[in-house]
């Protein structure tokens, strides 16, 4: 019987969104009470064996604006270096292990001449794994599509930091031309197979649908790295169903949360003409079915990283505590790009109203941030540093005395040993962004503490706040409440600390990166497998 069209609304626009988010609720609830056994481990091993049983052979082609080695010329001396992304951190670990090929803009100035004709080069350096292959942009596609339509309007769009998104004609031909290019990059080395496609990111929307234009049977992914806004926040986008139709082109959409699934689907429920299975988490549009799915992305464990041993970070952290002039404070670190959404002004107001309320700190505990300087064209970051670098001036010339300041704030790229020094270092790690997407630093910090101590303060409004609830979890725009989160993390009793950071650890031990890709190329096995269906029927 055909329901009544106001029934089938509140079904379609209110019951079922409804129960999804209760299924949501309850995989939270599930995740962060049951106990975490480390039982079921994936390793690098066991994810080549899992994709050479389920692909034979076939390559994986991973697409991405951001590539994992740059290089860069300066004064004649030539050096690769790795981009501060966790897209990067998270993907670098499985192209290794599957030897696959990743496309990506070739940003580095030094990066022609370091690869062939065809962009082609094999990385890592140190240890050939797989194939980097670099797409040629030009300065004026590089504004439109990365500074423009990528990081002004789709940036700010997703995320909910009260920063106005810009809708500009010319950034949206920009990102529309250079998505064709990526598309006639891919589809080049495609091979006869059916091929095996995975999208990364909000540069890339139009890609899936580029790509099924001209290769009607790819078996095409895209995982978003950043939140997923509500309705009523991206409906402002003028492009928004050209956006919502390129991201259909996929056979699935990876999210990090089952939220950011949940609007994704509200979203294009309300804005296209198609149908949503909300019991599968599904469109079905006019070209078959598009899933849309929680994937939590995690880390790589740092003993395959090549850690320094005991005594040479204990050597280490002796040397940079004479560099950094440190005496023999406690030290809080925080790692960042420097970028509007992490909450950088915010953790400076709550470090001042720390040592107004507790002055007997003062020359006792210091404030290290690693701040990784980014997307430096665009005039809202560079106005950040100046704020950053203006209220690390104004804290320290408050509460600051003849031989000690409590904010170091050190602007650089770090290396991965340098953090992994910090992070070793730290007694406690503060991250506490407006909103993101997961924050890798989080799980990052808690692989890194050998010894089961140390305390982490960690914003509610990251993803890994769903799976950390033994963090300290604070609203970074209160200050007292921040504030006060950094007094309780210097006083965590040693038996406290360890029980808190022994559950996260196990957490992220289990949940690796390597887990993280084993679902996504198992979803990808699985749409290769499945037989297309007819094109569902699509309502209005
Ligand atoms: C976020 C995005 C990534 C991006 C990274 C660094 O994590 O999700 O796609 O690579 O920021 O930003 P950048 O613009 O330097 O690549």
């Amino acid at each position: 019987m055909k329901l009544p069209s106001r029934f089938q609304y509140v079904t379609e626009s209110i019951l079922k969104p409804l129960t999804a988010r209760l299924r949501s609720v309850k995989e939270t609830i599930t995740e962060t009470t049951e106990p975490r056994p480390v039982h079921d481990l994936w390793t690098a091993e066991r994810l080549k064996a899992f994709a050479a049983a389920h692909f034979q052979n076939r390559r994986l082609i991973v697409v991405s604006n951001r590539e994992p080695y740059t290089h860069t010329k300066e004064r004649g001396a030539r050096r690769v270096s790795t981009p501060p992304s966790g897209l990067v951190t998270a993907l670098d670990p499985i192209l290794r292990a599957t030897s696959g090929l990743w496309v990506a803009h070739g940003s580095g100035n030094a990066d022609r001449e370091t690869a062939d004709a065809e962009g082609k080069l094999m990385v890592p350096p140190e240890h050939h794994c797989y194939t980097l292959k670099r797409v040629w942009l030009t300065k004026e596609e590089e504004a439109g599509y990365y500074y423009g339509f990528s990081n002004e309007t789709l940036w700010p769009l997703c995320h909910l930091t009260h920063n106005r998104p810009f809708f500009l004609e010319r950034d949206w031909l920009a990102y529309q031309q250079v998505n064709r290019k990526f598309a006639d990059a891919i589809v080049a080395e495609c091979g006869e197979d059916r091929p095996l496609v995975l999208v990364q990111d909000y540069h890339f929307t139009l890609l899936p649908q580029m790509i099924r234009e001209q290769r009607p049977d790819a078996v095409i992914g895209l995982f978003w790295h950043i939140p997923w806004p509500t309705v009523e926040i991206f409906q402002i986008c003028p492009w928004k169903e050209a956006i919502l139709l390129g991201m259909l082109g996929a056979d699935f959409l990876g999210f990090h949360l089952q939220s950011y699934a949940n609007n994704f689907l509200t979203t294009v429920n309300q804005m296209l003409p198609v149908r949503i299975d909300w019991d599968r988490s599904a469109t079905l549009h006019e070209h078959g079915t598009t899933l849309a799915k929680p994937f939590p992305i995690s880390i790589q464990p740092w003993s395959e990283r090549g850690v320094p041993s005991e005594t040479e970070l204990q050597e280490r952290a002796l040397a940079y505590r004479k560099e950094l002039e440190l005496g023999e404070e406690r030290l809080v670190v925080s790692v960042d790009r420097l970028d509007y959404t992490k909450g950088i002004p915010e953790r400076l107001q709550a470090i001042d109203r720390f040592l107004e309320k507790y002055p007997h700190y003062v020359g006792k505990v210091r404030f290290i941030q690693l701040g990784a300087p980014s997307r430096i064209h665009i005039p809202r970051y560079r106005d950040l540093v100046m704020q950053i670098e203006r209220l690390t001036d104004e804290v320290n010339w408050k509460h600051g005395t003849a031989d000690w300041k409590p904010v170091l704030l050190l602007k650089a790229q770090h290396d991965p040993m340098a953090v992994y020094g910090f992070l070793h270092m730290a007694d406690v790690c503060i991250v506490s962004p407006l909103h993101d997407g997961m924050n890798l630093v989080a799980k990052e910090y808690v692989a890194a503490r050998e010894s089961n101590e140390g305390a982490l303060i960690l914003s509610a409004f990251t993803g890994v706040a769903r799976e950390f609830q033994e963090a300290l979890l604070i609203n970074p725009y209160d200050s007292q409440g921040f504030a006060e989160a950094i007094r309780q993390a210097l006083e965590m009793p040693p038996e406290e600390q360890q029980r808190r950071l022994a559950r996260m650890k196990a957490h992220v031990a289990e949940y690796n990166v390597y887990r993280w890709a084993a679902d996504l190329l198992n979803e990808i096995a699985r749409a290769a497998e499945a037989i297309h269906q007819a094109p569902a029927a699509a309502t209005s």
